[in-house]
């Protein structure tokens, strides 16, 4: 039976890793997966992580299982991150939620439990998207469509066109939008957009699903928060995927979670049960370690304190990196102004490279970009920006 499989394609991201490692080019560079590194091109290990991980080992081991969901004290650590820790639906119990391995566990048990209790729901993907999305949806078999996002020509939030096909997507239907540093265009609504997205969405009828896997990327901690707390009004009803891959630097340790906000608090138990439900016939419950360090890092003031300093100190990295590359694009003379790519937020930078000179530099200078031209920013380093200016210069 084996020999009739034919090969998966390569994943759009990952997949190119997966090349990178094997390319045996000392010079080559990896902009692909969003991965912070630090300016000398390590992914550190978070300082607040390493002191979590030491006192978790000192203190008594217990192996047995966790709950289906997780561990209660996560799921509240979670929420208030989320939402804020006054936030009334915090206080009132109103949210179902769930410990996942990593965002994209969170994205795949919000499929599943979408296709579980509505099967007749369309899933509205932004054009462009993280391409694991359709991915994800897919395994789960819910159908999927696009909205348009991205003006091209502006390099800006196609905010019109967007709000139009809001209005126009059916009643029941489901839409995913990204909390904040949209992925791939690191171009997010502003304060004022994100209360007109809300009111469109609810007033359409439709079930928000934030994809949240940058918070503290862009502007702050709380701040990065502001468009997942437009729609966090009375009554209403969201989902929320968290990923702490980056925030905490926990990439390989998968933590992640789902929120569940309900209308009211007794409709929790039921969502709870549907969620569980789908978990347990999933990978049944979660992997602790990488929860019970979040866990930690966010009870203790000392370290939350070192969290969010050392999250300052990647996002302010990541800025600072933006000018540098636009000013070494404009010194290696690549025609066109790049200067939006300082107004993008988050991890990526959305070049406009065609998908042929994403290959050129592959070929030809062992540079790794995703094919619809995202840059990880954080990639670029004081000892490789001059030399991918350069490269793109040329391929331009
Ligand atoms: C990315 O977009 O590069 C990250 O979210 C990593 C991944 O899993 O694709």
């Amino acid at each position: 039976m084996l020999e009739t499989i034919e090969a998966a394609p390569r994943d759009a991201i990952l997949g190119l890793t997966a090349a990178f490692r094997e390319d045996p080019r000392s010079e080559k560079i990896n902009l692909s997966v969003g991965v912070y590194q630090d300016e000398n091109g390590k992914t550190p290990t978070l300082e607040c992580v390493k002191i979590a991980e030491q006192r978790l080992a000192e203190a008594a081991s217990v192996k047995s299982y966790l709950p289906i969901p997780g561990a209660p004290e996560y799921a509240e650590v979670v929420q208030q991150l989320a939402f804020g820790a006054d936030h009334e639906a915090v206080a009132s119990g109103r949210i179902a939620s769930a410990h996942t391995p990593g965002g994209t566990g969170a994205l795949r048990v919000a499929g599943d439990f979408i296709n579980a209790n509505f099967p007749k729901a369309t899933l509205w993907m932004s054009e462009p998207t993280w391409p694991n999305h359709g991915n994800i949806f897919a395994a789960a078999r819910v159908p999927t469509k696009g909205y348009a996002y991205f003006d091209k020509s502006s390099n800006a939030l196609a905010f019109e066109p967007m709000l139009e096909a809001i209005k126009s997507m059916p009643v029941g239907d489901v839409i995913l939008l990204h909390g904040c540093c949209h992925n791939p265009t690191g171009i997010d609504p502003t304060p004022d957009q994100w209360k007109q997205i809300a009111d469109a969405v609810y007033g359409q009828g439709l079930l928000p699903l934030l994809d949240f896997a940058y918070q503290g990327f862009a502007e702050g901690i709380e701040e990065d928060a502001a468009g997942l707390r437009a729609f966090c009004r009375p009554e209403a009803e969201l989902m929320v995927c968290s990923s702490f891959s980056k925030n905490f630097g926990l990439y390989r340790e998968r933590v992640g979670a789902l929120s569940i906000v309900c209308p009211a608090a007794d409709t929790v138990p039921a969502v709870q049960s549907q969620v569980n439900r789908v978990i347990r016939s999933n990978y049944s419950n979660p992997p602790a370690h990488g929860a019970a360090i979040v866990n930690c890092i966010l009870r203790d003031e000392s370290l939350r304190a070192t969290w969010e300093k050392e999250v300052a100190a990647m996002r302010s990295r990541i800025n600072g990196t933006r000018q540098q590359f636009v000013n070494a694009l404009a010194a290696k003379g690549v025609p066109g102004d790049y200067s939006f790519i300082t107004q993008q937020r988050g991890m990526f930078s959305f070049t406009g490279l065609t998908k042929e000179q994403v290959e050129t530099l592959r070929e030809k200078y062992a540079i790794y970009i995703v094919g619809s031209g995202r840059i990880n920013v954080a990639g670029l380093t004081p000892a490789n920006i001059e030399r991918v200016a350069k490269a793109i210069s040329e391929v331009v």
